[in-house]
């Protein structure tokens, strides 16, 4: 595997257990029929506290799937996820997870959707509803706590999700295309944002993307995966740029250039390798091995 990554070492003598450490992860899926497909092979990645490490891959490598695994909500077939030193079995609590496809209650206002985050805490109604205001404010859409779901914009509803997912405090934050469907304008917007609350708290946080970008506008990391099947880590690159950062104006800094030519250089072959296997070519290995 290419790595541009600082050895062990440079964040001072504190042995900090990551965040999140897969490690030697595969996954395969049983298919209908007896069939299995297996997604991804031997993924090793570690995240510290505080990192923020975008994951980039052709569609379909396996990057939800890895988050899923880090989420505890799929059990890899082999290999061990940590999280903070512990092996995770179950539900990851100390994660929140923002999906990949919009997941805000349509029936409930961005209030109560904010607001529901916190049921399972046990907080007060009047504290639930005094801290969902207090979180919809922050990601400015202090406006609008009263609209359901159908009446907010794409980038209004995926700001609400934000807030649910930050209301909880989790220590680990998993994003998964985020900003997908929206505009470029507005993932600019959101990115800002989201760099904007996270630089004040930092924690850790595993950002899928399709958008190089992107990810090296807003990351500490960026993980390129190979094309399916068996999907491993192809290359690991430090982003050499400081903090704050704008991400519209990033993008203009040489060392943005240079970093961008280095990735895209593992990432296209992926993307090409994705596109060249099609629809129907990928490998599904027989029930029998
Ligand atoms: N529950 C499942 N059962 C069978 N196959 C699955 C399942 N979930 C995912 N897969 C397969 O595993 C592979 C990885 O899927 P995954 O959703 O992780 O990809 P991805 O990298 O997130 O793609 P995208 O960029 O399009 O979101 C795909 O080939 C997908 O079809
Ligand atoms: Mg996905």
């Amino acid at each position: 595997m290419e790595s541009k990554v600082s050895p062990p070492g440079d964040r001072g003598a504190a042995a900090e257990q990551p965040a999140v450490k897969l490690a030697g992860i595969d996954i395969t899926f049983h298919l209908k029929g007896g069939s299995r497909y297996q997604a991804v092979k031997g993924i090793d990645l570690s995240v510290a506290p505080g990192e923020f490490v975008s994951v980039v891959g052709p569609t379909g490598c396996g990057k939800s799937t890895l988050l899923n695994a880090a989420a505890g909500l799929l059990t890899p077939s082999a290999g061990k996820v940590s999280i903070f030193g512990q092996p995770l079995s179950g539900l990851n609590r100390r994660a929140g997870y923002l999906f990949q496809q919009d997941a805000l209650m349509p029936w409930k206002t961005a209030l109560d959707n904010v607001k529901v985050a916190l049921e399972p805490m046990g907080v007060s109604d009047a504290e639930a509803d005094k801290r969902a205001r207090d979180w919809l404010g922050r990601v400015g859409l202090r406006a609008f706590v009263e609209r359901y779901p159908h009446m907010l914009s794409g980038g209004q509803r995926k700001r609400v999700a934000l807030a649910q997912m930050l209301i909880r405090d989790p220590e680990i934050l998993l994003m998964d295309e985020p900003f997908g469907p929206l505009d470029a304008q507005t993932r600019q917007i959101m990115g800002n944002l989201l760099l904007d609350l996270w630089s004040k708290d930092r924690k850790a946080l595993i950002f899928v993307t399709h958008d190089l970008e992107e990810a090296i506008a807003l990351s500490d990391r960026v993980v390129v995966m190979t094309a399916g099947p068996a999907a491993g880590i192809v290359a690991d690159y430090r982003v050499p740029l400081a903090r704050p950062r704008d991400i519209a104006e990033i993008r203009l800094e040489k060392a943005f250039h240079e970093i961008h030519r280095d990735i895209w250089a593992s990432l296209r072959v992926e993307v090409q390798k994705a596109y060249a296997m099609g629809e129907g070519k990928e490998l599904v290995e027989g029930a029998s091995s």
